[in-house]
């Protein structure tokens, strides 16, 4: 392993296809399959947010993972270096600067949502639900966000947490935790979901995830969907520019994303699924927002024998997930750090995570002492997860579509991603260029020009 290489990212650890797809798919599934694709579906009136969604990931999503995946291997270096490497001339490398400041801006409430899982699992191990009916999941949480020193407590153990897994360098072990994991939890999942549909009531929560009522779109719900396709794949931000400068020259970089997406959005509709039968069978309201997966989980397990073994599992196998998106996410400052600026890996680390924690007091607080503090209209959690998702990552998505399209063009891109000609692949690639090129560019900008009132339609 070369000096500067990350510790679980060097070049032979993805030596296979599956390291490959492991590594990609545990920074894609994390929170925003359990806990934002639920909530914001809730928020945005449901079906349609979802049709939306839908398209904003295979239009949009797929094409700029796809992108980063070129990047990534033709430069094999960091999301900034990477820019630099492939056109010395001109400040594209701005694009992986954006990155890097949308790693932290997440983190900031990311680490507050995971702390938010992690203490659930105590909870639900300790029997907080054991005494209650399944419709009073909401006030054991309130109370818990309410009050400022738990919750601020649970963010500063998830940061240490996943800043000692770096620096031990123990990621790799993670990894493999993950790739083990991943298939339990999806199982898990599949009981809620059986649990859920069998409820009374259930069917109107499926109605109301599948039956989508158009009257409800409007520029801002278009932009969440893009927000949170972007969020969800964990693109737009060097991630995954980062990850394909270690996927070996052999791999079907198109492929891998394909898989990536179509799994990864499955993970979101089960989830989905478990999680508004509920809301509809226990008269809970579908749009409580970042509340959501934390009031209804509860109550679907509490309705289910052997519950609380479940549901303390499910806690554990999310607690897992989030864990894996987070190191993906301190990865990016980290590796640009240590690269660019010959930082040590530790020092690099303690450092990022710091300001992580420091910063993301003020997420925290949103739900406490802060709740009344606004900026823009907005709490600090929603500033901090609005302007990363819905303005910093869309931003990338333009500037990295425009980057494959233009500058590396047709040539580089035909040669790279179809590993010089031996996969039987152009015509697909044909369409690719047409999208990145043009389409998603585009896309991209209408939605946020609209959605920020600059022009609107
Ligand atoms: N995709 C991760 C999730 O859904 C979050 C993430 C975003 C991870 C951006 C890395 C980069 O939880």
């Amino acid at each position: 392993m070369g000096k500067h290489e990350p510790y679980h990212l060097h070049r032979e650890g993805f030596a296979t296809s599956l390291g490959v797809l492991a590594a990609t798919l545990g920074s894609a599934v994390g929170l925003g399959n359990i806990w934002k694709f639920p909530y914001l579906t809730g928020q945005n009136g449901g079906a349609a947010f979802v049709l939306l969604y839908l398209v904003c990931v295979f239009f949009i999503g797929l094409p700029v993972m796809i992108s980063e995946f070129i990047i990534g291997r033709r430069a094999k270096a960091n999301c900034v270096t990477a820019f630099q490497k492939l056109e010395p001339n001109r400040p594209w490398y701005l694009t992986g600067v954006i990155g890097v400041i949308s790693a932290f801006l997440i983190m900031f409430f990311y680490t507050d949502v995971a702390g938010w899982v992690y203490s659930y699992i105590f909870k639900s191990a300790s029997g907080a639900f054991a005494s209650i009916h399944p419709s009073e999941t909401a006030k054991v949480f309130n109370s818990f966000i309410s009050s400022p020193y738990a919750p601020l407590f649970w963010q500063w153990v998830v940061l240490v947490v996943i800043s000692v897994i770096i620096i031990a360098g123990v990621t790799k072990g993670i990894e493999r935790m993950t790739k083990t994991l991943l298939p339990i939890l999806f199982v898990l999942l599949v009981i809620c979901d059986i649990r859920a549909l069998t409820l009374p009531g259930a069917a109107k929560g499926v109605a109301y995830l599948f039956k989508p009522d158009l009257t409800k779109i409007t520029g801002a719900v278009v932009l969440s969907a893009l927000g949170l396709a972007f969020f969800k794949l964990s693109v737009g931000m060097g991630c995954m520019t980062t990850y394909g400068s270690y996927i070996g020259n052999n791999e079907n970089m198109p492929r891998n994303a394909i898989r990536v997406v179509l799994a990864d959005t499955f993970v979101s509709i089960l989830a989905g699924l478990a999680i508004f039968p509920t809301v509809f069978a226990f008269g809970f309201k579908p749009d409580a927002g970042a509340s959501l997966l934390f009031i209804t989980i509860p109550a679907v397990f509490k309705a289910m024998p052997g519950g609380q073994i479940f549901m303390v599992l499910f806690f554990v196998l999310s607690a897992i997930a989030a864990t894996g998106a987070m190191i993906s996410l301190l990865e990016v400052p980290v590796a640009y750090l240590s690269e660019q600026h010959n930082w040590s890996r530790p020092a690099a680390t303690v450092l990022s995570a710091l300001v992580m924690g420091v910063i993301g007091i003020l997420a925290t607080l949103s739900t406490s002492v802060l709740s009344k503090t606004l900026v823009l209209g907005k709490t600090f959690f929603d500033l901090f997860d609005f302007v990363s998702s819905n303005i910093c990552l869309p931003l990338g998505g333009i500037f990295i579509c425009l980057f494959v399209g233009w500058v590396l063009g047709r040539r580089v891109v035909l040669d790279e991603a179809s590993n010089h000609g031996r996969l039987n692949n152009e015509a697909f690639l044909h369409i690719y260029l047409v999208v990145v090129r043009y389409v998603a560019p585009v896309a991209i900008l209408i939605v946020l020009l609209n959605a920020l009132g600059i022009f609107k339609f």
